[in-house]
């Protein structure tokens, strides 16, 4: 019998696909599903992408690359972060990471100890917790369901769940779940925590090109911020290519030394023609032009969604950025509620519990008005509006 260890007994598999696996098993058998529960764009990869791809492969770009990367993407990650990020990294700077997943674990596991307490901000995006549950630390959550979901009403509440135990702080905004996009203040009212106690903090960045109309700032580009930040971010959302599985992180030498080693013994590189791939995204592509079109969809079908359920006195704190939307439910278990939606009214969404903040359900806009319209009307007529 195989004995397994705390720490992976210390974590449930990622919620969201228990959703969206059953909606697959209920596809195969032939059921007509609206499946509003992934976290992808249901757009094509853009054609210059692909083309670099079969380009990657045709040159025999097959065979391991340097544990941090290949030096074109290296250098096209870090020039993309400081033009269009207001950012100031060296391709040093750099690790390419299989996913900007990857990288958040790479992260975590060279700064949380054993006992080390980690801020995350709920709704928190589903994986952060067991990355800190396998390190062995523990989550400490500020709640913003309260706020509406935004932070800056909340950093009072950031600044009582610091304590000498608080190893590291992970802020991701755009944040998925809500689609919500933190202010200026919020940035600062973090950095000024962060610096007051000398913590690293984790900014995932990974939704910023996809944000409607907000500014927002990268976190490393605050004074006091550089030394203290790593930048996630990767090419899954932005061009549309998650099953690449290529992001990054962006970090001072002194981090990327150490989450190095952590890249190295687990994955070694990442994969060589994906990153060839990359590179001509982050390097050549008009990003203006593929993250324009994308966010002017999903802006269009989350207003959608957010007046369907309008009209059917269901409040949705309106999405500032992606793909995502936290709808309000009437339920003690929205785990069983979701798993009935399927069942049911035959639509796919994913338990505000997976967040931290159960008595919700995220919808993900990635599938036309038409089906958002259809999948709003199954909803209402099975009973759970
Ligand atoms: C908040 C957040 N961070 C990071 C990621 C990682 O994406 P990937 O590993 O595809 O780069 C995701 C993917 O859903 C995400 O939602």
């Amino acid at each position: 019998m195989i004995e397994f260890s705390n720490r992976v007994n210390a974590v449930e598999p990622a919620a969201p696909f228990v959703i969206t696996n059953l909606v697959s098993e209920l596809q195969e058998e032939g059921e007509d599903i609206i499946d509003l529960s992934v976290g992808q764009p249901d757009f094509e990869t853009p054609e210059e992408i692909l083309e670099a791809t079969h380009e990657a492969l045709d040159a025999g770009h097959t065979t391991y690359t340097p544990s941090d990367g290949i030096p074109k993407l290296r250098r096209a990650a870090a020039e993309y972060l400081n033009e269009r990020h207001g950012l100031d990294y060296a391709p040093e700077n750099i690790i390419a990471t299989p996913g900007g997943k990857q990288a958040l674990f790479e992260t975590v596991m060279a700064i949380v100890d054993p006992g080390d307490e980690v801020i995350v901000f709920d709704p928190v995006w589903s994986s952060y917790e067991p990355m800190v549950k396998l390190a062995g630390g523990e989550a400490v959550h500020v709640d913003l369901a309260p706020y509406d979901f935004k932070l800056e009403p909340a950093i009072d509440d950031l600044a009582a769940a610091i304590t000498d135990d608080t190893a590291l702080i992970m802020l991701n905004s755009p944040v998925n779940p809500s689609g919500m996009v933190f202010s200026h203040a919020a940035f600062e009212g973090v950095r000024d925590l962060a610096v007051d106690h000398d913590l690293p903090v984790i900014s995932d960045e990974i939704y910023k090109e996809l944000i409607f109309e907000k500014d927002q700032p990268s976190l490393a580009a605050l004074d006091g911020m550089f030394d203290r930040t790593i930048t996630i971010n990767g090419v899954s959302k932005t061009y549309s290519m998650t099953g690449y599985r290529l992001g990054f992180m962006a970090a001072p030498t002194d981090h990327t030394t150490q989450a190095g080693k952590v890249h190295s013994h687990s994955v070694s590189c990442a994969s060589n023609f994906v990153q060839h791939a990359a590179a001509e995204a982050l390097g050549n592509a008009d990003t203006d032009a593929i993250a324009g079109e994308m966010k002017e969809t999903f802006r269009r079908r989350s207003e959608t969604l957010v007046d369907l359920f309008a009209e059917r006195g269901v409040d949705i704190p309106e999405p500032e950025s992606a793909f995502y939307a936290m709808i309000p439910i009437e339920s003690d278990d929205d785990m069983q509620w979701c798993k009935d939606a399927v069942r049911e009214a035959g639509v796919g969404l994913v338990p505000g519990q997976a967040f931290g903040t159960p008595g919700y359900v995220r919808a993900s806009v990635v599938d036309t008005e038409d089906q958002i319209r259809e999948a709003v009307d199954r909803l209402d007529a099975e009973g759970f509006i």
